[in-house]
């Protein structure tokens, strides 16, 4: 295995993902251009995730992730979190939205908020969320900046667990990239996104096998 000719390094590889009876249910939180709720959105039409994806909630007004929602026909909502006093608020609010939808999991695909543990107690082991780097290297907002900064000439990304540590949680699967000389943010950010949309669906798929195994040891 090697990633010298420009190739990704992903693991762990799984070819097929598992089917889930009854579908896996999602909600998805995003305040971007949607890239990556548009390739879980993919992944379940292509029938290589098992799952039907609930609702999207939004925080920013004019997201892209919103006109995603509106191709796809997904319910859709936005929340503007300038509205909401304390953090808590917002993420009572969440939880009542995605209990209204059903939801068992949730995957943080580009949310930018730091979410409390009123939310991250409600669903236990079960929000993921993907994040630009090969964690625990370069955690927080500016994940590519620091990447290029620090000269590290291997970098990915990165589907986990949420935990209230930001950035910090039990690791599903990596993608790790090259960074050439000629690499900037624009064109690592291009490469950096294409491998999150490869490894995002597999992410969920490990993480539902084990939400479904509780939920069955809990009978
Ligand atoms: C992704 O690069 C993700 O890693 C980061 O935010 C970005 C969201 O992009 N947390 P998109 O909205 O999914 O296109």
């Amino acid at each position: 295995m090697n990633i010298d000719s420009g190739k990704s390094l992903i693991f762990p590889k799984i070819d097929k993902l598992p089917s889930f009876k009854p579908k896996l249910r999602l909600g998805v939180l995003a305040s971007g251009k949607g890239s990556n709720f548009e390739a879980i959105v993919k992944s379940t039409l292509d029938k290589k995730l098992d799952a039907n994806i609930q609702c999207l909630i939004v925080n920013k007004k004019n997201c892209g992730a919103i006109e995603k929602a509106k191709h796809y026909k997904i319910p859709f909502h936005y929340l503007d979190h300038s509205s909401f006093k304390y953090r808590e608020d917002l993420d009572n609010e969440i939880i009542r939205l995605l209990q209204i939808y059903d939801v068992e999991g949730i995957v943080m695909a580009g949310w930018m908020r730091i979410v409390s543990s009123v939310l991250i107690n409600k669903y236990p082991e079960r929000i993921i969320n993907i994040h630009p780097s090969l964690l625990p290297s370069f955690k927080g907002k500016d994940a590519l900046t620091q990447a290029l900064d620090h000269g590290v000439t291997i970098t990915g990304c990165t589907v986990h667990i949420v935990k209230e540590e930001v950035d910090a949680g039990p690791i599903l699967i990596q993608s790790a990239i090259p960074i050439h000389k000629k690499d900037n943010e624009n064109s690592l950010l291009k490469k950096i996104q294409e491998e999150e949309h490869k490894i995002l669906s597999t992410g969920i798929a490990l993480a539902a096998i084990k939400w479904r195994n509780i939920a069955k040891d809990n009978k």
